[in-house]
């Protein structure tokens, strides 16, 4: 059985030749004596048509068969200058491997992408979720392709850990506690978290583990799923998410933005190349810009601005802003957007944010005000990617972490990487779903997510 992505992509092999392909009733159209079938069978984009006439056996059969059949059809590949597409199949055998219902809720029309989310378990059969999820698949493999040929080293970090990361306290916790003696909440007298008597919770950040990794490999990436306890009920927030986390050893601040950009470009420029229908697609039914701003992007430098000043920008234009900014604030999505948006309309790194409102292992600059932190913002999204150069002084790091009121017992092994040979190093987290978001034009995190875990869905 040949592939439909093996015929589209060499079809002059196929012309006039005897092939057989599989795949499912995408619609099925059937006039007195011959029908047309468009069938899909998930390795190619586009629909393959096939011709089917009266004179096979089973004709009634096919002219009957619903949106969403299973079907093996064996027929001769037609050149077809004049029509449509570029040729058909001449079924002279369609068997019928799995029939339909007539209840099936994917007939031949649009559906609403919140009507999709309530079916995840069909939603990857239509046109949008199968290039979004075609794409999510390539920038997977164009992440690992980039760091690989740079000779990083991919790091599997744990997903059960013993220190929050980020020192946020957004962690689910992990217990082997019977599910009867599981207490609702810290109140409760009962209350105990433990792992095997340890308390443990799932990772929000593979960082610190592979901040070890980089003081052995120097340039080392991972890439796995991560989880935030945050009730944040966005359209670019989920409770489990995937990030890429590269770290460098002997890397400053300049470095880690240096690669952050040539990444991003790296991975538009492989699906442009990869995945023509899919982005095709989804300009003309998702977001009419989204080719033009990929070609954009790989061809542009990204915009750079501190801190401090993208927020003499933004508090000129306080009126048009829910939460007015002022120096000190957290940017918030509005901010961000109209950063990338209406003033840079590109990429955009800000740098150098106030350490209060930045994790504590960012290396504080001379200013002893503001931290070597990089968010990178783009349009339509906002935050996509958050690093730093990381605070490679013990003393300075430890001052960090009491004025901080952090458990320094728990974290003695980051400590510790500030003993044995300390080098300046820094690094970033780019957030998967985010980048999949950007790189598709979908505006809603839990539509690329295969499986969104979202507040208040858990489903499949
Ligand atoms: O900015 P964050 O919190 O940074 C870190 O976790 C660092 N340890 C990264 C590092 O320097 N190694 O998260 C990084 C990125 C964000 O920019 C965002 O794109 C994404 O992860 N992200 C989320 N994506 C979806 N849902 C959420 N709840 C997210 N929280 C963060
Ligand atoms: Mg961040």
């Amino acid at each position: 059985i040949t592939g439909l992505r093996d015929i589209f992509l060499s079809k002059e092999e196929f012309f006039d030749t005897e092939v057989t392909v599989s795949g499912w009733v995408r619609s099925n159209r059937d006039s007195k004596n011959f029908g047309f079938l468009t069938i899909s069978d998930g390795t190619f984009f586009t629909p393959l048509q096939v011709v089917y006439h009266d004179n096979m056996e089973n004709f009634n059969e096919i002219a009957k068969l619903g949106v969403g059949a299973a079907v093996i059809v064996t027929g001769r590949l037609l050149a077809t200058p004049d029509a449509k597409q570029d040729f058909e199949l001449q079924a002279t055998v369609v068997s019928v491997e799995g029939d339909t219902l007539p209840d099936y809720p994917l007939q031949k029309k649009r559906h609403s992408l919140e009507y999709l989310r309530t079916i995840p378990h069909l939603r990857p059969r239509t046109n949008t979720f199968q290039a979004v999820f075609r794409i999510r698949s390539q920038i997977a493999f164009a992440i690992h392709s980039f760091f690989q040929e740079r000779g990083f080293v991919y790091v599997h970090t744990p997903i059960i850990t013993a220190s929050d990361a980020e020192g946020a306290g957004e962690m689910f916790q992990v217990t082997t506690l019977p599910l009867e003696n599981i207490p609702m909440h810290e109140g409760c007298p009962d209350y105990k978290e433990d792992f095997f008597g340890k308390k443990t919770s799932l990772t929000v950040s593979g960082q610190l583990n592979g901040e070890t990794f980089a003081q052995a490999f120097r340039d080392i990436y991972t890439f796995g799923p991560t989880f935030r306890a945050e009730n944040s009920n966005t359209q670019r927030h989920a409770a489990e998410f995937w990030m890429i986390e590269p770290e460098m050893a002997f890397a400053d601040l300049e470095d880690v933005m240096f690669i952050a950009e040539d990444m991003l470009k790296y991975i538009i420029q492989y699906v442009l190349i990869n995945a023509p229908e899919e982005l095709e697609f989804l300009n003309q039914f998702v977001d009419k810009e989204l080719l033009a701003r990929l070609q954009n992007i790989v061809k542009s430098d990204f915009a750079r601005v501190s801190y401090t000043e993208a927020v003499e920008l933004l508090s000129k234009e306080n009126d048009r802003f829910d939460y007015k900014v002022e120096w000190g604030c957290d940017l918030q999505t509005e901010h961000e957007r109209y950063l990338t948006e209406e003033v840079f309309k590109r990429p955009v790194f800000v740098t150098d944010y106030p350490k209060d409102i930045k994790a504590f292992y960012m290396k504080l600059n001379e200013d002893g005000k503001t931290v070597a932190a990089v968010d990178c913002l783009v349009p339509g999204i906002g935050e996509i990617i958050g690093g730093s150069q990381r605070e490679d002084d013990l003393e300075k790091l430890t001052k960090r972490m009491e004025e901080m009121k952090m458990n320094l017992e728990e974290y003695q092994f980051y400590l510790d990487l500030r003993k044995y040979g300390s080098t300046r190093h820094g690094g970033f987290g780019l957030g998967f779903e985010r980048a999949v978001m950007y790189i598709t034009g979908m505006s809603n995190i839990r539509d690329v997510l295969p499986f969104p875990r979202t507040v208040g869905n858990c489903e499949l």
